[in-house]
């Protein structure tokens, strides 16, 4: 069975005041309202981790999730925060590949891969982004170009550790800029994804893969973007920010 997963990324944004009481809001909303099989993931400022683990203990469908991780296991990184450590503070999940990390923090395919096998390793699960520029796309090498992502961070694993991971598709050119893939734009890229893996691993796989869509995905664009078939959930950036329309994007996941 797929896993149907709605995330929110929190990017750098919020205090500690502003933290607990939107983790707190969203906990109180999904415990109340949401019906039906879908996990929820905050994916926080890793500082804020262990105080919000009092609010997600009390949702059994809620867990958090860092940002990203280092792709060595310790060492002298200053500022860096590794896999063993968030799995000593049980964080069940982490963001790799992140496009803002790729283009701020140069983060590289074969880095990447390096991530993934350092969160497995600790038995954490990679939300593993990937997605084309505006560029890509209008020079039609976008489905190279993700495929190719997927290739060089992912391929290397085990069918085991594969089945692990969660894939997010978030086209650089929707995030943060209130442009959202068509349902048909996100469907066929999914679909896509889901063969390239299907050659690699297999149909069963291919099939369980959960593939998130992320980039302005908004309480009014949700449930048609989630009902297609291939597309198993959403990452979410801004309107994970607002408690209310965080929650009615859930509920348009279950729906
Ligand atoms: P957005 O961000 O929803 O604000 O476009 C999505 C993301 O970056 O994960």
């Amino acid at each position: 069975m797929r896993k149907k997963i709605v995330a929110g990324n929190w990017k750098m944004n919020k205090t500690q005041a502003e933290a607990l009481a939107l983790a707190s809001e969203v906990v109180n909303m999904v415990n109340d309202e949401v019906r039906g099989n879908v996990g929820v993931v905050l994916c926080v400022p890793a500082l804020y981790l262990p105080i919000l683990q009092k609010f997600t203990n009390l949702a059994p469908n809620v867990a958090l999730g860092a940002q990203n991780c280092h792709n060595l296991a310790a060492g002298a990184f200053t500022g860096e925060i590794s896999a063993p450590m968030l799995a000593s503070m049980d964080v069940p999940y982490v963001l790799v590949g992140h496009s803002e990390r790729r283009q701020y923090f140069h983060e590289t395919n074969a880095q990447l891969a390096q991530k993934i096998d350092m969160a497995l390793a600790n038995g954490i699960i990679p939300i593993f982004c990937c997605g084309e520029s505006l560029q890509q796309r209008q020079a039609n090498d976008h489905f190279d170009f993700v495929t190719n992502q997927i290739t060089e961070s992912t391929f290397h694993l085990s069918p085991q550790d594969f089945g692990k991971i969660v894939f997010a598709y978030e086209p650089i050119w929707a995030i943060g800029t209130g442009l959202t893939a068509s349902s048909a734009q996100a469907q066929e890229m999914h679909a896509v994804l889901r063969q390239h893996i299907a050659a690699k691993y297999g149909e069963d796989t291919a099939d369980n893969a959960t593939i998130l869509y992320g980039g302005s995905c908004n309480e009014k664009n949700a449930a048609e973007l989630f009902a297609c078939p291939d597309v198993d959930g959403g990452l979410i950036g801004g309107a994970s920010l607002k408690s209310r329309e965080f929650a009615n994007i859930i509920k348009a996941m279950v729906a």
